[in-house]
C-alpha cells in the first residue's frame, strides 16, 4: 500500500522530470520532439521509481544547474562546463581516484577549466556514493581555537577526526593537504591521501616586497566543491564535485583574511609598517588590498588562471544581458554576488537581484556540513 507521503514524493519526481525533459528539448532543438522521451521517462519512473538521463541530458543538466546557482558570480561560461560522466563508479577507492583525475584535468597545467565529475545517483533503496570533504583540496588545521590554529581553522574538526583515526600524513605546516574522505555505496567513509601531482599550488608573494616569499604563504589553484548534491529533473547525484577558477578575493579577502580562517590581516599590516593601534588608520582595509594584490600577482606570475572582482562583476552583467535576450530570468543572491572588498567599485553593487529556486541545481543536503567536519567519522 502506498502511503500519501510516498505518493506525493513520486509525483514530485515525475513533475520535475517532465519539466527538465521539456527544458532540455526546448534548449536543444536538435533533440527533436520531446513527447517520445517524456513517455519513456514516465514509463521508466512507473516501473523502477527512477530514470536514467541520456549522456546529453546529463551534460545539459549539470550546466543548467550551474546557470541556476544564485550565489555564483562566474556563470557567464555555464555552457562550457566539461562533464565527466562516471555514473558507473560507486566504490570509494574508485571515486577518490576519479576525483584526483578530475583535479588534473581541471588544473590543465594552470589554464584552469571548469569541470564536473558525476558519480552514481541515488536510486530507490540505494543511495549513491558521498564525498564528505567539502572540497577536493583542503588544508589541515591543527588546534582547537582560531587564534592558536596552525593551518586552516575551518578544517580543524576534520583534521582532528582524521588524526584520531590514525592519519599520519600531516607534517604540521600551515598548508598540509588533507586526505579526501569518501563514502562508497554500501560502505563506511574512508580517507585517501591526495597525490601531490594532482594539486597545483601557487606561492603567494607581494609584487613590491620580496620578503613575502620567505613567509611561505600559498594557495591551491582549483576550488572544487565536493559536498553539494547535483539535482537534475528529480534525480539526485550526491557525489558530483565541480570546479571553476578562483576569483582573487575568495583567497585574499576571505580564506587568508577571515579571523576564523588564516587570520592574516594583522601580520600583513605589520609587514606593511602600518599603524595598527587604531581602526581609523584603516590598516585592515589597506592590508586587505595589498593581500589581494599579492594573490592576483602571484597567480599571474605562476601562469595560473584567476580572475579579479572587477572583471568578474562585468562578466556577470554580460551574463545577465545574454540570458535576458534568451528570455530567461537569472536568479541571484546580492549578498553573495557582491565581492567582499570594494563592493561599491563594482557594478553589481548598484542594483538588486531576485533569488530563484529551480529543481535543477546544486544543493547542500542536510548533514553535509557535519560530514565535512568529520562528525561521527568512525
Ligand atoms: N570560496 C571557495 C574557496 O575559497 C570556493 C567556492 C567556489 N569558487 C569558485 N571560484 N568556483 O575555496
Amino acid at each position: 500500500m502506498e502511503i500519501p507521503q510516498q505518493r506525493s514524493a513520486a509525483a514530485r519526481v515525475r513533475e520535475e522530470a517532465e519539466e527538465f525533459i521539456r527544458l532540455f528539448h526546448r534548449e536543444n532543438p536538435e533533440a527533436g520532439d520531446p513527447r517520445p522521451r517524456l513517455a519513456a521517462v514516465r514509463d521508466e519512473l512507473a516501473r523502477t521509481g527512477t530514470y536514467r538521463h541520456t549522456p546529453q541530458e546529463l551534460v545539459h543538466g549539470a550546466r543548467v544547474a550551474w546557470r541556476n546557482s544564485n550565489r555564483c558570480i562566474g556563470r557567464l561560461y555555464w555552457n562550457s562546463l566539461r562533464v565527466r560522466d562516471r555514473r558507473g563508479v560507486v566504490e570509494s577507492d574508485r571515486v577518490a581516484e576519479e576525483c584526483f583525475e578530475h583535479l588534473r584535468e581541471a588544473t590543465n597545467g594552470g589554464r584552469v577549466r571548469p569541470v564536473i565529475t558525476v558519480f552514481a545517483p541515488d536510486a530507490p533503496g540505494r543511495p549513491g556514493p558521498l564525498i564528505w570533504s567539502e572540497q577536493l583540496v583542503r588544508y589541515a588545521g591543527y588546534g582547537d581555537h582560531p587564534s592558536i590554529t596552525v593551518g586552516d581553522a575551518r578544517n580543524a574538526p576534520l583534521t582532528e577526526a582524521l588524526l584520531r583515526l590514525g592519519w599520519t600524513g600531516g607534517a604540521g605546516t600551515p598548508f598540509d593537504l588533507l586526505p579526501l574522505v569518501v563514502q562508497g555505496v554500501d560502505d563506511k567513509p574512508r580517507w585517501f591521501e591526495t597525490p601531490a601531482d594532482a594539486v597545483l599550488e601557487v606561492p603567494i608573494r607581494h609584487p613590491d616586497d620580496a620578503g613575502w616569499g620567505e613567509w611561505g604563504l600559498r594557495w591551491h589553484a582549483v576550488p572544487a566543491i565536493s559536498n553539494m548534491c547535483l539535482e537534475i529533473g528529480g534525480i539526485h547525484y550526491p557525489a558530483a564535485p565541480f570546479n571553476g577558477w578562483y576569483m582573487g578575493t575568495e583567497i585574499g579577502a576571505r580564506n587568508l583574511a577571515d579571523t576564523d580562517r588564516y587570520n592574516l590581516l594583522l601580520a600583513v599590516a605589520r609587514r606593511l609598517g602600518l599603524d595598527t593601534t587604531s581602526d581609523r588608520s584603516l590598516w585592515k582595509d589597506r592590508a586587505l588590498v595589498e593581500l589581494n594584490r599579492a594573490v592576483l600577482d602571484s597567480f599571474d606570475r605562476a601562469g595560473v588562471t584567476i580572475s579579479d572582482h572587477h572583471t568578474e562583476s562585468r562578466r556577470f552583467l554580460t551574463h545577465l544581458e545574454r540570458e535576458e535576450r534568451k528570455g530567461r530570468e537569472v536568479g541571484a543572491d546580492w549578498s553573495w554576488i557582491v565581492p567582499p572588498i570594494s563592493g561599491s567599485a563594482t557594478p553589481v553593487f548598484h542594483r538588486t537581484f531576485e533569488e530563484r529556486q529551480s529543481s535543477t541545481s546544486y544543493v547542500h543536503h542536510p548533514g553535509a556540513q557535519e560530514r565535512a567536519q568529520g562528525r561521527d567519522l568512525v
